[in-house]
Protein backbone atom coordinates (compact mmCIF):
# COMPACT_ATOMS: atom_id res chain seq x y z
CA UNK A 1 0.00 0.00 0.00
CA UNK A 2 2.71 2.61 1.17
CA UNK A 3 4.51 1.43 -2.23
CA UNK A 4 1.46 1.82 -4.20
CA UNK A 5 0.96 5.22 -2.72
CA UNK A 6 4.42 6.48 -3.37
CA UNK A 7 3.70 5.63 -6.54
CA UNK A 8 0.84 7.56 -7.26
CA UNK A 9 2.08 10.20 -5.92
CA UNK A 10 5.87 10.24 -7.70
CA UNK A 11 3.53 9.97 -10.60
CA UNK A 12 1.70 12.97 -10.06
CA UNK A 13 4.78 15.16 -9.32
CA UNK A 14 6.84 13.97 -12.42
CA UNK A 15 3.60 14.70 -14.65
CA UNK A 16 2.61 18.21 -12.88
CA UNK A 17 6.42 19.13 -13.33
CA UNK A 18 7.39 17.94 -16.75
CA UNK A 19 8.74 20.62 -19.04
CA UNK A 20 6.78 19.01 -21.94
CA UNK A 21 2.80 19.42 -22.39
CA UNK A 22 0.90 15.96 -21.20
CA UNK A 23 -2.46 14.50 -21.27
CA UNK A 24 -4.28 11.04 -21.04
CA UNK A 25 -7.37 10.22 -22.22
CA UNK A 26 -9.85 7.26 -21.50
CA UNK A 27 -10.93 4.63 -23.74
CA UNK A 28 -13.49 7.24 -25.16
CA UNK A 29 -10.62 9.33 -25.87
CA UNK A 30 -11.80 11.76 -23.57
CA UNK A 31 -9.14 13.54 -21.28
CA UNK A 32 -8.44 12.56 -17.77
CA UNK A 33 -5.59 14.09 -16.78
CA UNK A 34 -3.83 17.26 -18.41
CA UNK A 35 -0.39 18.57 -16.75
CA UNK A 36 0.35 22.52 -16.37
CA UNK A 37 2.85 22.81 -19.32
CA UNK A 38 0.00 21.51 -21.29
CA UNK A 39 -1.96 24.28 -20.28
CA UNK A 40 0.71 27.00 -21.04
CA UNK A 41 1.09 25.41 -24.22
CA UNK A 42 -2.72 25.34 -25.58
CA UNK A 43 -3.92 28.20 -23.18
CA UNK A 44 -6.66 25.38 -21.76
CA UNK A 45 -7.30 24.92 -17.96
CA UNK A 46 -7.16 21.65 -16.33
CA UNK A 47 -10.93 21.85 -15.07
CA UNK A 48 -11.96 23.12 -18.05
CA UNK A 49 -10.93 20.44 -20.31
CA UNK A 50 -11.09 17.08 -17.85
CA UNK A 51 -13.83 15.10 -19.41
CA UNK A 52 -13.93 16.71 -23.05
CA UNK A 53 -12.77 14.23 -26.00
CA UNK A 54 -8.83 15.62 -26.50
CA UNK A 55 -9.85 16.56 -30.51
CA UNK A 56 -11.84 19.08 -28.97
CA UNK A 57 -8.86 20.68 -27.17
CA UNK A 58 -5.58 19.74 -29.17
CA UNK A 59 -7.75 20.78 -32.46
CA UNK A 60 -5.11 19.81 -34.72
CA UNK A 61 -5.63 18.54 -39.06
CA UNK A 62 -4.60 15.31 -37.55
CA UNK A 63 -8.02 15.06 -35.06
CA UNK A 64 -10.25 14.16 -37.03
CA UNK A 65 -8.82 12.09 -39.89
CA UNK A 66 -5.58 10.33 -38.47
CA UNK A 67 -5.42 10.67 -35.05
CA UNK A 68 -2.16 9.40 -33.51
CA UNK A 69 -4.09 7.96 -30.41
CA UNK A 70 -6.67 5.74 -32.72
CA UNK A 71 -4.06 4.69 -34.80
CA UNK A 72 -2.06 3.33 -32.17
CA UNK A 73 -5.08 1.93 -31.06
CA UNK A 74 -5.93 -0.26 -33.80
CA UNK A 75 -2.64 -1.18 -34.74
CA UNK A 76 -0.95 -1.85 -31.37
CA UNK A 77 1.79 0.23 -32.32
CA UNK A 78 3.43 1.28 -29.10
CA UNK A 79 4.15 4.77 -30.09
CA UNK A 80 3.86 6.96 -32.79
CA UNK A 81 6.02 10.36 -32.67
CA UNK A 82 5.86 12.81 -35.51
CA UNK A 83 5.18 16.34 -36.12
CA UNK A 84 2.18 18.81 -36.41
CA UNK A 85 0.40 21.73 -36.09
CA UNK A 86 -1.86 22.23 -32.82
CA UNK A 87 -4.40 25.43 -32.21
CA UNK A 88 -4.54 26.75 -28.83
CA UNK A 89 -7.97 27.41 -27.48
CA UNK A 90 -7.49 31.33 -28.99
CA UNK A 91 -7.35 29.73 -32.31
CA UNK A 92 -3.81 29.99 -32.49
CA UNK A 93 -1.72 27.84 -34.15
CA UNK A 94 1.49 26.28 -32.78
CA UNK A 95 3.89 23.80 -34.63
CA UNK A 96 4.58 20.74 -32.25
CA UNK A 97 6.59 17.63 -31.64
CA UNK A 98 4.18 15.09 -29.97
CA UNK A 99 4.58 11.72 -29.49
CA UNK A 100 1.40 9.31 -28.76
CA UNK A 101 1.18 6.02 -26.77
CA UNK A 102 -1.63 3.74 -26.54
CA UNK A 103 -2.26 1.92 -23.51
CA UNK A 104 -3.66 -1.66 -23.64
CA UNK A 105 -5.50 -3.79 -20.90
CA UNK A 106 -4.57 -7.72 -20.07
CA UNK A 107 -7.12 -8.63 -22.98
CA UNK A 108 -5.38 -6.75 -25.27
CA UNK A 109 -7.98 -3.98 -25.19
CA UNK A 110 -7.41 -0.18 -25.69
CA UNK A 111 -7.65 1.09 -22.17
CA UNK A 112 -6.12 4.51 -22.50
CA UNK A 113 -3.59 6.72 -24.19
CA UNK A 114 -1.07 9.36 -23.02
CA UNK A 115 0.30 12.08 -25.55
CA UNK A 116 3.57 14.04 -24.81
CA UNK A 117 3.84 17.30 -26.82
CA UNK A 118 6.47 20.49 -27.10
CA UNK A 119 6.52 23.38 -29.02
CA UNK A 120 8.76 23.08 -32.09
CA UNK A 121 11.99 25.26 -31.98
CA UNK A 122 15.63 24.17 -32.38
CA UNK A 123 17.86 21.44 -30.95
CA UNK A 124 17.74 21.74 -27.13
CA UNK A 125 21.23 20.42 -27.09
CA UNK A 126 22.69 22.81 -29.36
CA UNK A 127 20.97 25.29 -27.67
CA UNK A 128 22.73 24.34 -24.70
CA UNK A 129 25.85 24.11 -25.92
CA UNK A 130 25.53 27.26 -27.34
CA UNK A 131 24.47 29.42 -24.50
CA UNK A 132 27.51 27.70 -22.85
CA UNK A 133 29.97 29.22 -25.62
CA UNK A 134 28.05 32.41 -25.11
CA UNK A 135 28.33 32.49 -21.58
CA UNK A 136 32.17 32.20 -21.14
CA UNK A 137 32.94 34.36 -23.92
CA UNK A 138 31.24 37.35 -22.44
CA UNK A 139 32.45 36.65 -19.08
CA UNK A 140 35.73 36.90 -20.54
CA UNK A 141 35.46 39.93 -22.13
CA UNK A 142 33.64 41.69 -19.53
CA UNK A 143 36.79 42.23 -17.51
CA UNK A 144 39.18 43.51 -20.96
CA UNK A 145 36.40 45.86 -21.49
CA UNK A 146 36.41 47.30 -18.08
CA UNK A 147 39.50 47.36 -17.39
CA UNK A 148 40.33 49.31 -21.05
CA UNK A 149 37.21 51.79 -20.18
CA UNK A 150 38.78 52.64 -17.00
CA UNK A 151 41.68 53.42 -18.49
CA UNK A 152 40.54 55.35 -21.31
CA UNK A 153 38.57 57.92 -18.44
CA UNK A 154 42.07 58.02 -16.76
CA UNK A 155 43.64 59.30 -19.91
CA UNK A 156 40.94 61.69 -20.69
CA UNK A 157 41.01 62.85 -17.10
CA UNK A 158 44.67 63.88 -17.77
CA UNK A 159 46.19 61.67 -14.95
CA UNK A 160 48.45 60.79 -17.87
CA UNK A 161 49.14 63.70 -19.38
CA UNK A 162 48.03 66.53 -21.03
CA UNK A 163 46.04 65.65 -24.41
CA UNK A 164 45.11 67.57 -27.50
CA UNK A 165 41.62 68.49 -28.40
CA UNK A 166 41.96 65.50 -31.35
CA UNK A 167 43.03 62.90 -29.22
CA UNK A 168 40.00 63.57 -26.78
CA UNK A 169 37.63 63.13 -30.02
CA UNK A 170 38.87 60.03 -30.37
CA UNK A 171 39.60 58.92 -26.91
CA UNK A 172 35.65 59.81 -26.25
CA UNK A 173 34.76 58.06 -29.77
CA UNK A 174 36.25 55.09 -28.02
CA UNK A 175 34.55 55.28 -24.82
CA UNK A 176 31.53 55.14 -26.40
CA UNK A 177 31.68 52.40 -28.25
CA UNK A 178 33.21 50.53 -25.11
CA UNK A 179 30.12 51.33 -23.79
CA UNK A 180 28.09 49.68 -26.04
CA UNK A 181 29.95 46.29 -25.88
CA UNK A 182 29.55 46.40 -22.53
CA UNK A 183 26.11 46.50 -21.96
CA UNK A 184 25.54 43.82 -25.30
CA UNK A 185 28.31 41.71 -22.53
CA UNK A 186 25.91 42.55 -19.49
CA UNK A 187 22.01 41.89 -21.10
CA UNK A 188 23.73 38.62 -22.70
CA UNK A 189 24.81 37.78 -19.63
CA UNK A 190 21.62 38.49 -18.00
CA UNK A 191 19.24 36.68 -20.70
CA UNK A 192 21.82 33.60 -20.08
CA UNK A 193 21.31 34.20 -16.32
CA UNK A 194 17.12 34.25 -17.08
CA UNK A 195 17.10 31.12 -19.35
CA UNK A 196 19.18 28.80 -17.06
CA UNK A 197 16.34 29.95 -14.50
CA UNK A 198 18.14 31.76 -12.06
CA UNK A 199 15.54 34.78 -11.52
CA UNK A 200 12.63 33.01 -10.35
CA UNK A 201 9.31 35.69 -10.86
CA UNK A 202 9.07 38.11 -8.22
CA UNK A 203 5.27 38.44 -8.07
CA UNK A 204 3.60 40.85 -6.10
CA UNK A 205 -0.32 42.55 -6.66
CA UNK A 206 -0.23 44.80 -9.22
CA UNK A 207 -2.83 47.62 -10.44
CA UNK A 208 -2.88 46.51 -14.37
CA UNK A 209 -4.55 50.02 -15.49
CA UNK A 210 -1.59 52.07 -13.45
CA UNK A 211 0.63 49.69 -14.29
CA UNK A 212 0.04 50.15 -18.09
CA UNK A 213 -0.49 53.84 -17.89
CA UNK A 214 3.06 54.40 -16.20
CA UNK A 215 4.39 52.48 -18.44
CA UNK A 216 2.55 54.47 -21.72
CA UNK A 217 4.02 57.28 -20.08
CA UNK A 218 7.25 57.10 -19.65
CA UNK A 219 7.41 55.51 -23.39
CA UNK A 220 5.53 58.63 -24.57
CA UNK A 221 8.45 61.03 -24.95
CA UNK A 222 10.48 58.53 -27.03
CA UNK A 223 6.92 57.82 -29.01
CA UNK A 224 6.59 61.42 -29.71
CA UNK A 225 9.64 62.18 -30.85
CA UNK A 226 9.88 60.59 -33.34
CA UNK A 227 6.68 61.14 -34.85
CA UNK A 228 4.69 58.23 -33.46
CA UNK A 229 1.29 58.12 -30.70
CA UNK A 230 0.46 55.77 -27.95
CA UNK A 231 -2.64 55.05 -26.97
CA UNK A 232 -3.80 52.39 -24.99
CA UNK A 233 -6.84 50.19 -23.79
CA UNK A 234 -7.86 47.90 -20.55
CA UNK A 235 -10.33 45.64 -19.93
CA UNK A 236 -12.79 46.66 -17.27
CA UNK A 237 -13.23 42.86 -16.09
CA UNK A 238 -9.57 43.74 -15.06
CA UNK A 239 -11.02 44.95 -11.54
CA UNK A 240 -8.44 43.22 -8.76
CA UNK A 241 -4.78 43.65 -8.45
CA UNK A 242 -2.93 40.88 -10.15
CA UNK A 243 -0.30 39.20 -9.15
CA UNK A 244 2.91 39.54 -11.91
CA UNK A 245 6.53 40.32 -11.35
CA UNK A 246 6.16 43.51 -12.01
CA UNK A 247 10.16 44.54 -12.55
CA UNK A 248 10.75 41.93 -14.99
CA UNK A 249 7.29 42.57 -17.28
CA UNK A 250 8.03 46.13 -17.39
CA UNK A 251 11.33 44.89 -19.04
CA UNK A 252 9.29 42.78 -21.80
CA UNK A 253 6.82 45.57 -22.15
CA UNK A 254 9.69 48.16 -23.09
CA UNK A 255 11.09 46.10 -25.37
CA UNK A 256 8.21 45.56 -27.04
CA UNK A 257 7.09 49.00 -26.98
CA UNK A 258 10.68 50.00 -27.83
CA UNK A 259 10.51 47.90 -30.77
CA UNK A 260 7.51 48.83 -31.83
CA UNK A 261 8.69 52.68 -31.87
CA UNK A 262 11.82 51.64 -33.76
CA UNK A 263 10.31 49.75 -36.64
CA UNK A 264 7.51 52.52 -37.28
CA UNK A 265 6.91 55.07 -39.68
CA UNK A 266 6.51 58.67 -38.42
CA UNK A 267 2.68 59.47 -38.20
CA UNK A 268 1.76 55.80 -36.95
CA UNK A 269 0.03 54.94 -33.91
CA UNK A 270 1.08 52.13 -30.99
CA UNK A 271 -1.67 50.31 -29.49
CA UNK A 272 -0.92 48.78 -25.63
CA UNK A 273 -4.23 46.42 -24.51
CA UNK A 274 -4.56 44.59 -21.42
CA UNK A 275 -7.52 42.16 -21.58
CA UNK A 276 -8.58 38.69 -19.31
CA UNK A 277 -9.52 35.93 -21.84
CA UNK A 278 -10.82 33.05 -20.34
CA UNK A 279 -8.67 33.30 -16.90
CA UNK A 280 -5.09 34.47 -19.17
CA UNK A 281 -4.03 38.15 -18.60
CA UNK A 282 -3.42 39.02 -23.03
CA UNK A 283 -1.29 41.95 -23.40
CA UNK A 284 -0.88 43.49 -26.54
CA UNK A 285 1.27 45.84 -28.30
CA UNK A 286 0.41 46.47 -31.89
CA UNK A 287 1.99 48.64 -34.37
CA UNK A 288 1.68 50.46 -38.09
CA UNK A 289 5.16 50.22 -38.75
CA UNK A 290 7.40 48.32 -41.29
CA UNK A 291 6.28 44.66 -40.43
CA UNK A 292 8.56 41.40 -40.31
CA UNK A 293 8.87 39.44 -43.33
CA UNK A 294 7.07 35.84 -43.72
CA UNK A 295 10.43 33.71 -43.41
CA UNK A 296 12.26 35.79 -40.45
CA UNK A 297 8.92 35.71 -38.30
CA UNK A 298 9.70 32.34 -36.96
CA UNK A 299 13.41 33.36 -36.05
CA UNK A 300 12.56 36.34 -34.28
CA UNK A 301 13.19 35.92 -30.63
CA UNK A 302 16.75 33.75 -31.57
CA UNK A 303 19.65 35.33 -30.16
CA UNK A 304 21.21 38.09 -32.22
CA UNK A 305 18.75 38.03 -35.16
CA UNK A 306 17.15 40.86 -36.66
CA UNK A 307 15.55 40.99 -39.75
CA UNK A 308 16.42 41.70 -43.18
CA UNK A 309 14.24 44.80 -43.64
CA UNK A 310 15.55 46.05 -40.16
CA UNK A 311 16.88 49.50 -41.16
CA UNK A 312 20.11 50.49 -40.87
CA UNK A 313 19.40 53.30 -38.80
CA UNK A 314 17.39 51.65 -36.35
CA UNK A 315 19.99 50.11 -33.50
CA UNK A 316 20.05 47.23 -31.94
CA UNK A 317 21.50 43.97 -30.76
CA UNK A 318 19.06 41.34 -31.13
CA UNK A 319 18.98 40.71 -27.72
CA UNK A 320 15.34 42.60 -26.53
CA UNK A 321 12.73 39.74 -27.80
CA UNK A 322 15.60 36.80 -26.89
CA UNK A 323 15.25 38.44 -23.33
CA UNK A 324 11.44 38.92 -23.43
CA UNK A 325 11.34 35.40 -24.48
CA UNK A 326 13.20 33.96 -21.55
CA UNK A 327 10.90 36.49 -18.73
CA UNK A 328 7.65 35.50 -20.16
CA UNK A 329 8.50 31.31 -20.16
CA UNK A 330 9.57 31.99 -16.45
CA UNK A 331 6.55 33.46 -15.79
CA UNK A 332 4.70 30.44 -16.91
CA UNK A 333 3.25 32.03 -19.69
CA UNK A 334 3.68 32.45 -23.45
CA UNK A 335 4.80 35.29 -25.84
CA UNK A 336 4.58 35.60 -30.21
CA UNK A 337 3.90 37.77 -32.54
CA UNK A 338 1.71 38.05 -36.29
CA UNK A 339 2.88 40.70 -38.63
CA UNK A 340 2.51 41.62 -42.07
CA UNK A 341 5.15 43.29 -43.67
CA UNK A 342 4.41 47.14 -44.47
CA UNK A 343 1.10 46.99 -42.60
CA UNK A 344 2.30 46.45 -38.74
CA UNK A 345 2.89 43.93 -36.39
CA UNK A 346 1.26 42.84 -33.16
CA UNK A 347 3.20 40.98 -30.08
CA UNK A 348 0.46 38.85 -27.55
CA UNK A 349 1.80 38.01 -24.17
CA UNK A 350 -0.58 35.35 -22.01
CA UNK A 351 0.69 35.43 -18.81
CA UNK A 352 -1.53 33.03 -16.21
CA UNK A 353 -3.67 35.23 -14.13
CA UNK A 354 -3.76 35.45 -10.41
CA UNK A 355 -6.06 37.82 -8.81
CA UNK A 356 -4.65 38.89 -5.45
CA UNK A 357 -7.14 37.30 -3.01
N1 LIG B 1 7.55 45.77 -33.91
C1 LIG B 1 8.40 45.33 -34.85
N2 LIG B 1 8.24 45.66 -36.15
C2 LIG B 1 9.10 45.19 -37.11
N3 LIG B 1 10.17 44.41 -36.85
C3 LIG B 1 10.37 44.06 -35.56
C4 LIG B 1 9.52 44.50 -34.50
N4 LIG B 1 9.98 43.97 -33.34
C5 LIG B 1 11.07 43.25 -33.66
N5 LIG B 1 11.31 43.31 -34.98
C6 LIG B 1 12.40 42.60 -35.71
O1 LIG B 1 12.91 41.59 -34.85
C7 LIG B 1 14.32 41.78 -34.63
C8 LIG B 1 14.66 41.33 -33.23
O2 LIG B 1 14.12 42.23 -32.26
P1 LIG B 1 14.89 42.46 -30.89
O3 LIG B 1 14.07 43.36 -30.05
O4 LIG B 1 15.28 41.13 -30.34
O5 LIG B 1 16.26 43.14 -31.34
P2 LIG B 1 16.58 44.65 -31.70
O6 LIG B 1 15.39 45.54 -31.49
O7 LIG B 1 17.17 44.61 -33.06
O8 LIG B 1 17.73 45.00 -30.66
P3 LIG B 1 17.63 45.18 -29.05
O9 LIG B 1 18.50 44.10 -28.51
O10 LIG B 1 18.15 46.53 -28.81
O11 LIG B 1 16.20 45.01 -28.65
C9 LIG B 1 14.53 43.26 -34.89
O12 LIG B 1 15.87 43.51 -35.27
C10 LIG B 1 13.56 43.54 -36.02
O13 LIG B 1 14.13 43.16 -37.26
MG1 LIG C 1 14.41 45.42 -29.51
Amino acid sequence: MICRLTREKLFGILFEGLPIGCFLVNKKFEIIAFNKSAETLTGWKKEEVMGKPCSEVINSNLCHQFCPLKEGAHTKKKFIAREEIIKDRFGEEIPVCYSSSAVFDENGNFEAGIEIFRERGGDERLQTLRNHIISIFAHDIKTPCSVTGALINRILSGKAGPITDQQREYLEFIIKENKQVELLINNLLELLHIERGGSPAEKSPTDIHCFIKDMVGEMRPKAEANGINIAYDIDKRINRPVLIDKIQMKRVLQNLIDNAIKYSRKGGTIHVKAEIQNNWLILKVRDEGIGIPKDDLPHIFEYFFRAKNSPKKAEGTGLGLASARAIVESSGGRIWAKSKEGVGTTFFIRLPIELDS
